[in-house]
Protein backbone atom coordinates (compact mmCIF):
# COMPACT_ATOMS: atom_id res chain seq x y z
CA UNK A 1 0.00 0.00 0.00
CA UNK A 2 1.82 3.24 -1.03
CA UNK A 3 0.80 6.47 0.73
CA UNK A 4 0.88 10.03 0.18
CA UNK A 5 0.55 12.24 2.97
CA UNK A 6 -0.15 16.07 2.51
CA UNK A 7 1.22 18.11 5.15
CA UNK A 8 4.57 18.53 6.94
CA UNK A 9 4.53 19.01 10.43
CA UNK A 10 5.17 17.09 13.67
CA UNK A 11 1.67 15.48 12.98
CA UNK A 12 2.64 14.40 9.77
CA UNK A 13 5.98 13.19 10.75
CA UNK A 14 3.78 11.01 13.52
CA UNK A 15 1.26 10.09 10.96
CA UNK A 16 3.75 8.83 8.78
CA UNK A 17 5.44 7.23 11.86
CA UNK A 18 2.65 5.32 12.25
CA UNK A 19 2.02 4.19 8.93
CA UNK A 20 5.58 3.45 8.54
CA UNK A 21 4.84 0.87 11.19
CA UNK A 22 2.55 -0.90 9.23
CA UNK A 23 3.19 -4.54 7.86
CA UNK A 24 1.08 -3.35 4.75
CA UNK A 25 2.80 -0.39 3.90
CA UNK A 26 4.69 0.23 0.44
CA UNK A 27 5.92 3.84 -0.35
CA UNK A 28 5.20 6.46 1.73
CA UNK A 29 5.43 9.96 0.30
CA UNK A 30 5.35 12.83 1.61
CA UNK A 31 4.28 16.75 0.51
CA UNK A 32 5.66 18.91 1.39
CA UNK A 33 7.20 16.67 4.48
CA UNK A 34 10.23 18.52 6.25
CA UNK A 35 13.69 17.56 7.48
CA UNK A 36 12.76 14.67 9.84
CA UNK A 37 9.96 13.36 8.08
CA UNK A 38 12.50 12.87 4.63
CA UNK A 39 14.08 9.78 6.80
CA UNK A 40 10.45 8.44 5.93
CA UNK A 41 8.67 9.03 3.45
CA UNK A 42 10.38 10.65 -0.04
CA UNK A 43 9.31 14.53 -0.02
CA UNK A 44 7.89 16.48 -2.79
CA UNK A 45 8.10 20.13 -2.65
CA UNK A 46 4.49 21.04 -3.24
CA UNK A 47 2.50 23.22 -0.74
CA UNK A 48 -0.25 21.50 0.99
CA UNK A 49 -2.53 24.47 0.11
CA UNK A 50 -1.74 23.90 -3.88
CA UNK A 51 -4.54 21.40 -4.63
CA UNK A 52 -3.72 21.18 -8.12
CA UNK A 53 0.12 21.01 -7.47
CA UNK A 54 -1.30 17.74 -5.00
CA UNK A 55 -3.73 16.38 -8.10
CA UNK A 56 -1.10 16.54 -10.56
CA UNK A 57 1.52 15.00 -7.67
CA UNK A 58 -1.24 12.26 -6.95
CA UNK A 59 -1.32 11.53 -10.65
CA UNK A 60 2.39 11.22 -11.39
CA UNK A 61 2.76 8.75 -8.00
CA UNK A 62 -0.18 6.97 -7.99
CA UNK A 63 -0.49 5.71 -4.33
CA UNK A 64 -3.19 3.73 -2.93
CA UNK A 65 -4.11 6.44 -0.66
CA UNK A 66 -3.92 10.06 0.04
CA UNK A 67 -4.09 11.24 3.59
CA UNK A 68 -4.98 15.03 3.34
CA UNK A 69 -3.87 16.04 6.83
CA UNK A 70 -4.60 19.57 7.75
CA UNK A 71 -7.24 22.11 7.87
CA UNK A 72 -6.86 24.14 5.13
CA UNK A 73 -6.72 21.67 2.04
CA UNK A 74 -9.58 19.69 3.66
CA UNK A 75 -11.46 22.91 3.91
CA UNK A 76 -10.51 24.01 0.24
CA UNK A 77 -11.86 21.22 -1.23
CA UNK A 78 -8.73 18.92 -2.06
CA UNK A 79 -10.99 15.28 -0.97
CA UNK A 80 -13.36 16.09 -2.95
CA UNK A 81 -10.65 16.81 -6.21
CA UNK A 82 -8.93 13.80 -5.59
CA UNK A 83 -12.14 11.71 -5.28
CA UNK A 84 -13.28 13.00 -9.01
CA UNK A 85 -9.82 11.75 -10.30
CA UNK A 86 -10.23 8.37 -8.60
CA UNK A 87 -7.95 9.08 -6.03
CA UNK A 88 -9.00 7.23 -2.57
CA UNK A 89 -8.65 9.47 0.71
CA UNK A 90 -8.26 9.98 4.14
CA UNK A 91 -9.71 13.31 5.51
CA UNK A 92 -13.52 14.52 4.82
CA UNK A 93 -14.91 16.66 1.59
CA UNK A 94 -15.09 19.85 2.26
CA UNK A 95 -19.02 19.77 3.03
CA UNK A 96 -17.80 18.07 6.18
CA UNK A 97 -14.68 19.70 6.74
CA UNK A 98 -17.15 22.65 6.87
CA UNK A 99 -17.42 21.47 10.96
CA UNK A 100 -13.71 23.32 11.07
CA UNK A 101 -14.13 25.82 8.25
CA UNK A 102 -16.95 27.90 9.53
CA UNK A 103 -17.38 28.61 13.59
CA UNK A 104 -21.25 29.81 12.51
CA UNK A 105 -21.99 26.37 10.79
CA UNK A 106 -20.74 24.30 13.79
CA UNK A 107 -22.69 26.51 16.46
CA UNK A 108 -25.40 26.58 14.61
CA UNK A 109 -25.07 22.86 14.22
CA UNK A 110 -25.12 22.45 17.61
CA UNK A 111 -27.88 23.86 18.07
CA UNK A 112 -30.10 22.77 16.01
CA UNK A 113 -29.16 19.27 17.15
CA UNK A 114 -29.25 20.12 21.02
CA UNK A 115 -24.94 19.31 21.42
CA UNK A 116 -24.12 21.10 24.33
CA UNK A 117 -21.77 24.00 23.90
CA UNK A 118 -21.33 27.80 24.59
CA UNK A 119 -24.47 29.79 24.04
CA UNK A 120 -23.85 32.50 21.37
CA UNK A 121 -24.96 34.86 18.93
CA UNK A 122 -23.15 35.75 15.20
CA UNK A 123 -22.79 38.87 13.50
CA UNK A 124 -22.03 40.78 10.40
CA UNK A 125 -22.58 44.03 11.52
CA UNK A 126 -19.91 46.02 14.04
CA UNK A 127 -22.93 48.09 15.79
CA UNK A 128 -24.72 44.88 16.45
CA UNK A 129 -22.26 42.93 17.68
CA UNK A 130 -21.04 46.12 20.31
CA UNK A 131 -24.57 46.35 21.42
CA UNK A 132 -24.84 43.19 22.31
CA UNK A 133 -21.71 42.72 23.98
CA UNK A 134 -22.60 46.25 26.20
CA UNK A 135 -26.21 44.24 26.96
CA UNK A 136 -24.83 41.27 27.97
CA UNK A 137 -22.00 43.36 29.87
CA UNK A 138 -20.23 39.95 31.32
CA UNK A 139 -16.40 39.40 31.25
CA UNK A 140 -14.47 37.67 29.72
CA UNK A 141 -16.60 37.53 26.24
CA UNK A 142 -14.98 35.24 23.88
CA UNK A 143 -15.05 36.86 20.37
CA UNK A 144 -14.48 34.21 17.49
CA UNK A 145 -13.83 35.06 13.92
CA UNK A 146 -16.01 32.81 11.69
CA UNK A 147 -13.29 31.42 9.20
CA UNK A 148 -9.63 29.00 9.72
CA UNK A 149 -7.09 31.71 11.25
CA UNK A 150 -4.65 29.54 12.49
CA UNK A 151 -5.62 29.19 15.89
CA UNK A 152 -5.76 33.12 16.16
CA UNK A 153 -9.34 33.67 15.88
CA UNK A 154 -10.31 33.61 19.41
CA UNK A 155 -10.12 36.40 21.45
CA UNK A 156 -11.37 36.36 25.18
CA UNK A 157 -11.92 39.66 26.34
CA UNK A 158 -11.53 40.81 30.32
CA UNK A 159 -13.40 44.08 29.38
CA UNK A 160 -15.64 45.64 27.37
CA UNK A 161 -12.86 47.90 25.86
CA UNK A 162 -11.36 44.74 24.61
CA UNK A 163 -14.83 43.07 23.44
CA UNK A 164 -15.23 46.65 21.29
CA UNK A 165 -11.48 46.11 19.81
CA UNK A 166 -12.07 43.13 18.84
CA UNK A 167 -15.45 43.18 17.31
CA UNK A 168 -13.94 46.02 15.43
CA UNK A 169 -10.61 44.59 14.53
CA UNK A 170 -12.07 41.23 12.55
CA UNK A 171 -15.75 42.97 11.35
CA UNK A 172 -14.08 46.64 10.28
CA UNK A 173 -10.39 46.31 10.56
CA UNK A 174 -10.39 43.19 8.56
CA UNK A 175 -8.02 41.69 10.75
CA UNK A 176 -8.41 38.10 9.53
CA UNK A 177 -9.86 38.65 5.88
CA UNK A 178 -12.97 37.23 4.61
CA UNK A 179 -12.48 34.57 7.66
CA UNK A 180 -13.32 37.50 10.37
CA UNK A 181 -16.53 38.82 8.12
CA UNK A 182 -18.53 36.85 10.62
CA UNK A 183 -18.12 36.86 14.31
CA UNK A 184 -19.49 34.51 16.63
CA UNK A 185 -19.83 35.96 20.16
CA UNK A 186 -20.14 33.33 23.20
CA UNK A 187 -20.48 32.99 26.79
CA UNK A 188 -17.32 32.34 28.28
CA UNK A 189 -17.09 28.68 30.02
CA UNK A 190 -14.69 27.47 33.03
CA UNK A 191 -12.72 23.86 33.54
CA UNK A 192 -10.36 21.88 32.13
CA UNK A 193 -10.09 21.39 28.59
CA UNK A 194 -9.82 17.89 26.93
CA UNK A 195 -8.93 16.76 23.27
CA UNK A 196 -11.07 13.70 22.09
CA UNK A 197 -9.33 12.68 18.29
CA UNK A 198 -12.28 10.15 17.19
CA UNK A 199 -11.80 8.22 14.01
CA UNK A 200 -15.62 7.96 11.82
CA UNK A 201 -16.30 6.82 8.81
CA UNK A 202 -19.83 8.84 8.88
CA UNK A 203 -21.73 6.29 10.32
CA UNK A 204 -19.96 4.83 13.36
CA UNK A 205 -17.39 6.79 15.42
CA UNK A 206 -14.30 5.21 17.56
CA UNK A 207 -12.79 7.86 19.73
CA UNK A 208 -9.04 7.53 20.53
CA UNK A 209 -7.21 7.71 23.79
CA UNK A 210 -7.75 11.14 24.90
CA UNK A 211 -5.29 13.87 25.39
CA UNK A 212 -4.50 17.50 26.97
CA UNK A 213 -2.98 20.62 24.84
CA UNK A 214 -1.03 23.30 26.19
CA UNK A 215 -1.70 26.06 24.32
CA UNK A 216 -0.01 29.02 25.96
CA UNK A 217 3.62 29.64 24.98
CA UNK A 218 4.87 29.77 28.34
CA UNK A 219 4.37 28.19 31.99
CA UNK A 220 2.07 28.10 34.33
CA UNK A 221 -0.50 29.19 31.20
CA UNK A 222 1.11 32.51 30.77
CA UNK A 223 1.68 34.23 27.28
CA UNK A 224 0.11 34.05 24.07
CA UNK A 225 -1.73 31.30 22.41
CA UNK A 226 0.71 28.93 20.56
CA UNK A 227 -0.67 26.04 18.03
CA UNK A 228 0.37 24.32 21.05
CA UNK A 229 3.40 23.71 23.21
CA UNK A 230 3.01 20.32 24.53
CA UNK A 231 0.32 17.41 25.15
CA UNK A 232 0.10 14.17 26.93
CA UNK A 233 -2.29 11.07 26.60
CA UNK A 234 -4.24 9.81 27.78
CA UNK A 235 -5.72 13.36 29.61
CA UNK A 236 -6.30 11.19 34.02
CA UNK A 237 -9.28 14.25 33.79
CA UNK A 238 -11.17 12.42 31.81
CA UNK A 239 -12.63 9.90 33.14
CA UNK A 240 -14.91 6.62 32.32
CA UNK A 241 -18.32 8.75 33.24
CA UNK A 242 -16.91 11.61 31.08
CA UNK A 243 -16.61 9.21 28.16
CA UNK A 244 -19.46 7.58 28.16
CA UNK A 245 -21.17 11.23 28.78
CA UNK A 246 -19.75 12.69 25.41
CA UNK A 247 -20.37 9.19 23.48
CA UNK A 248 -24.22 9.75 24.36
CA UNK A 249 -24.26 13.70 23.76
CA UNK A 250 -22.22 14.65 21.82
CA UNK A 251 -19.63 12.03 20.22
CA UNK A 252 -23.02 10.17 18.42
CA UNK A 253 -25.51 13.25 17.67
CA UNK A 254 -22.59 15.18 15.90
CA UNK A 255 -22.36 12.29 13.50
CA UNK A 256 -25.63 11.83 13.18
CA UNK A 257 -26.30 15.33 12.49
CA UNK A 258 -23.71 15.79 9.79
CA UNK A 259 -25.04 12.73 8.48
CA UNK A 260 -28.61 14.16 8.42
CA UNK A 261 -27.55 17.51 7.26
CA UNK A 262 -26.05 14.96 3.65
CA UNK A 263 -22.72 16.44 5.25
CA UNK A 264 -21.12 12.85 6.23
CA UNK A 265 -17.73 13.26 8.11
CA UNK A 266 -14.83 10.34 6.86
CA UNK A 267 -11.63 10.82 8.47
CA UNK A 268 -10.15 12.04 12.26
CA UNK A 269 -13.07 14.61 13.75
CA UNK A 270 -11.66 16.52 16.70
CA UNK A 271 -13.35 17.60 19.65
CA UNK A 272 -12.32 20.28 21.59
CA UNK A 273 -14.12 19.79 25.09
CA UNK A 274 -14.21 21.81 28.19
CA UNK A 275 -15.14 19.83 31.35
CA UNK A 276 -17.43 22.69 32.48
CA UNK A 277 -19.63 22.76 36.21
CA UNK A 278 -22.13 21.55 33.85
CA UNK A 279 -21.27 18.69 32.38
CA UNK A 280 -18.49 18.40 29.25
CA UNK A 281 -19.52 21.33 26.28
CA UNK A 282 -17.85 21.59 22.68
CA UNK A 283 -15.52 24.47 22.80
CA UNK A 284 -14.22 23.79 18.95
CA UNK A 285 -14.40 21.10 16.00
CA UNK A 286 -11.45 20.56 13.76
CA UNK A 287 -12.04 18.21 10.89
CA UNK A 288 -8.24 16.48 11.34
CA UNK A 289 -5.68 15.23 13.71
CA UNK A 290 -4.94 17.95 16.72
CA UNK A 291 -1.42 18.88 16.20
CA UNK A 292 0.42 17.90 18.89
CA UNK A 293 -2.12 15.60 19.96
CA UNK A 294 -1.70 13.42 17.17
CA UNK A 295 2.18 12.87 18.53
CA UNK A 296 1.11 11.37 21.89
CA UNK A 297 -2.15 9.30 20.77
CA UNK A 298 -0.68 7.70 17.70
CA UNK A 299 1.86 5.95 19.24
CA UNK A 300 -0.52 4.59 21.65
CA UNK A 301 -2.21 2.89 18.68
CA UNK A 302 -1.99 -0.74 18.72
CA UNK A 303 -4.22 -1.49 15.69
CA UNK A 304 -2.67 -0.92 12.22
CA UNK A 305 -3.34 2.52 10.98
CA UNK A 306 -3.23 1.59 7.42
CA UNK A 307 -6.36 -1.14 8.14
CA UNK A 308 -8.38 2.28 10.08
CA UNK A 309 -7.57 3.80 6.80
CA UNK A 310 -9.02 1.55 4.59
CA UNK A 311 -12.57 0.46 7.19
CA UNK A 312 -13.12 4.42 6.86
CA UNK A 313 -12.78 4.44 3.13
CA UNK A 314 -14.88 1.63 3.15
CA UNK A 315 -17.51 2.71 5.54
CA UNK A 316 -16.97 -0.69 7.70
CA UNK A 317 -15.56 1.21 10.77
CA UNK A 318 -18.82 -0.62 12.87
CA UNK A 319 -16.88 -4.12 12.19
CA UNK A 320 -13.14 -3.52 12.94
CA UNK A 321 -11.95 -3.51 16.76
CA UNK A 322 -9.54 -0.58 17.30
CA UNK A 323 -7.05 -1.44 20.29
CA UNK A 324 -4.61 1.16 22.18
CA UNK A 325 -1.91 0.21 24.37
CA UNK A 326 -1.88 0.90 28.29
CA UNK A 327 0.42 3.15 29.52
CA UNK A 328 1.24 7.10 29.14
CA UNK A 329 2.86 9.35 26.14
CA UNK A 330 4.66 12.72 26.66
CA UNK A 331 5.57 15.25 24.30
CA UNK A 332 7.31 18.48 24.87
CA UNK A 333 7.68 21.27 21.89
CA UNK A 334 10.90 22.89 21.49
CA UNK A 335 10.10 26.25 19.61
CA UNK A 336 12.20 28.91 18.56
CA UNK A 337 12.67 31.74 20.65
CA UNK A 338 9.72 34.67 19.97
CA UNK A 339 7.34 31.46 18.64
CA UNK A 340 4.39 32.69 18.23
CA UNK A 341 5.25 35.71 16.83
CA UNK A 342 8.78 36.95 15.82
CA UNK A 343 11.55 34.33 15.50
CA UNK A 344 14.42 33.45 13.01
CA UNK A 345 14.92 29.86 11.52
CA UNK A 346 18.07 28.35 9.81
CA UNK A 347 19.56 27.41 13.35
CA UNK A 348 21.92 24.46 13.38
CA UNK A 349 20.15 21.41 15.94
CA UNK A 350 22.49 19.52 18.01
CA UNK A 351 22.59 16.20 19.63
CA UNK A 352 20.94 14.64 16.73
CA UNK A 353 22.40 11.28 14.73
CA UNK A 354 21.80 10.93 10.67
CA UNK A 355 18.01 10.34 11.00
CA UNK A 356 16.97 13.36 13.28
CA UNK A 357 16.74 11.20 16.20
CA UNK A 358 18.29 10.70 19.58
CA UNK A 359 21.28 7.99 20.09
CA UNK A 360 19.90 7.42 23.45
CA UNK A 361 16.43 6.03 21.87
CA UNK A 362 14.86 8.07 25.27
CA UNK A 363 12.18 9.52 22.91
CA UNK A 364 11.51 9.79 19.62
CA UNK A 365 11.53 13.07 18.10
CA UNK A 366 8.94 14.17 15.38
CA UNK A 367 10.11 16.94 13.66
CA UNK A 368 7.39 19.86 13.09
CA UNK A 369 9.68 22.49 11.63
CA UNK A 370 12.99 21.33 10.45
CA UNK A 371 14.93 20.97 7.16
CA UNK A 372 17.93 19.27 6.71
CA UNK A 373 20.96 20.77 4.64
CA UNK A 374 23.36 18.83 3.78
CA UNK A 375 23.69 16.32 6.70
CA UNK A 376 23.17 18.97 9.11
CA UNK A 377 19.85 19.76 10.36
CA UNK A 378 18.22 23.24 11.19
CA UNK A 379 15.22 25.00 12.37
CA UNK A 380 12.54 26.10 10.15
CA UNK A 381 9.63 27.16 11.52
CA UNK A 382 8.12 28.62 14.98
CA UNK A 383 7.68 24.96 16.47
CA UNK A 384 10.84 23.15 15.57
CA UNK A 385 10.38 19.68 17.18
CA UNK A 386 8.35 17.67 19.57
CA UNK A 387 10.01 15.68 21.71
CA UNK A 388 7.86 12.46 22.43
CA UNK A 389 8.30 9.70 25.19
CA UNK A 390 6.24 7.01 26.25
CA UNK A 391 6.18 4.62 29.62
CA UNK A 392 4.17 2.89 31.86
CA UNK A 393 3.06 6.45 33.95
CA UNK A 394 3.12 9.51 33.04
CA UNK A 395 5.44 10.89 35.36
CA UNK A 396 7.99 8.46 33.67
CA UNK A 397 6.67 9.51 30.18
CA UNK A 398 7.41 13.17 31.46
CA UNK A 399 10.74 12.45 32.59
CA UNK A 400 12.42 10.35 29.66
CA UNK A 401 10.65 12.80 27.42
CA UNK A 402 12.32 16.37 29.60
CA UNK A 403 15.90 13.81 29.50
CA UNK A 404 15.27 13.64 25.90
CA UNK A 405 15.23 17.39 25.39
CA UNK A 406 18.24 18.30 27.71
CA UNK A 407 20.06 16.26 24.91
CA UNK A 408 18.91 18.46 21.81
CA UNK A 409 20.04 22.09 21.52
CA UNK A 410 19.41 24.96 19.18
CA UNK A 411 20.37 28.91 19.50
CA UNK A 412 17.28 30.42 21.62
CA UNK A 413 15.65 27.61 21.95
CA UNK A 414 12.51 27.82 23.74
CA UNK A 415 10.28 25.11 25.10
CA UNK A 416 7.58 24.83 28.89
CA UNK A 417 9.04 22.96 31.59
CA UNK A 418 5.84 22.00 33.05
CA UNK A 419 3.89 20.16 30.06
CA UNK A 420 1.61 17.37 32.14
CA UNK A 421 1.91 19.01 35.50
CA UNK A 422 -2.04 19.77 36.08
CA UNK A 423 -2.52 15.88 34.83
CA UNK A 424 -0.19 14.83 37.52
CA UNK A 425 -2.28 16.50 40.01
CA UNK A 426 -5.33 14.89 38.61
P1 LIG B 1 -10.70 27.55 19.79
O1 LIG B 1 -9.80 27.95 18.66
O2 LIG B 1 -12.15 27.73 19.52
O3 LIG B 1 -10.34 26.19 20.35
O4 LIG B 1 -10.32 28.50 21.00
C1 LIG B 1 -8.99 28.60 21.46
C2 LIG B 1 -8.97 28.52 22.96
O5 LIG B 1 -9.74 29.60 23.52
C3 LIG B 1 -9.62 27.27 23.52
O6 LIG B 1 -8.74 26.18 23.58
C4 LIG B 1 -10.04 27.73 24.89
O7 LIG B 1 -8.94 27.69 25.79
C5 LIG B 1 -10.42 29.17 24.68
N1 LIG B 1 -11.88 29.28 24.48
C6 LIG B 1 -12.55 29.21 23.31
N2 LIG B 1 -13.87 29.33 23.51
C7 LIG B 1 -14.05 29.49 24.83
C8 LIG B 1 -15.19 29.68 25.66
N3 LIG B 1 -16.43 29.76 25.17
N4 LIG B 1 -15.00 29.81 26.99
C9 LIG B 1 -13.74 29.75 27.52
N5 LIG B 1 -12.64 29.58 26.78
C10 LIG B 1 -12.77 29.45 25.45
N1 LIG C 1 -3.40 21.52 19.14
C1 LIG C 1 -4.59 22.14 18.70
C2 LIG C 1 -4.95 21.92 17.31
O1 LIG C 1 -4.39 21.09 16.62
O2 LIG C 1 -5.85 22.58 16.84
Amino acid sequence: MDILVVGGGGREHAVIKALSQSPKIGKIYCAPGNGGISKLAECFPVKATDIDGMVELAEKLRPDYVFVTPDDPLVMGMVDRLNEKGFKTFGPRANAAILEGSKVFSKGLMKTYGIPTAAYETFTDADEAIAYVKQQNSYPAVIKCDGLALGKGVIIAQNEQEAVDAVNSMLIGGKFGKSGSEIVIEEFMTGPEVTVLAFTDGKTVKPMVSSMDHKRAYDNDEGLNTGGMGTIAPNPLYTNAYADECMEKIFMPTIKAMQAEGRPFKGCLYFGLMLTPNGAKVVEYNCRFGDPEAQVVLPLLKTDLVEIIEAIYEERLDKLEIEWYNGACACVVMASGGYPEKYATGKPISGFNADGQLDSGKAYVYHAGTKLEGDTFLTAGGRVLGVTATADTLKAALDKAYDAVSEISFENAHYRHDIGQRALKG
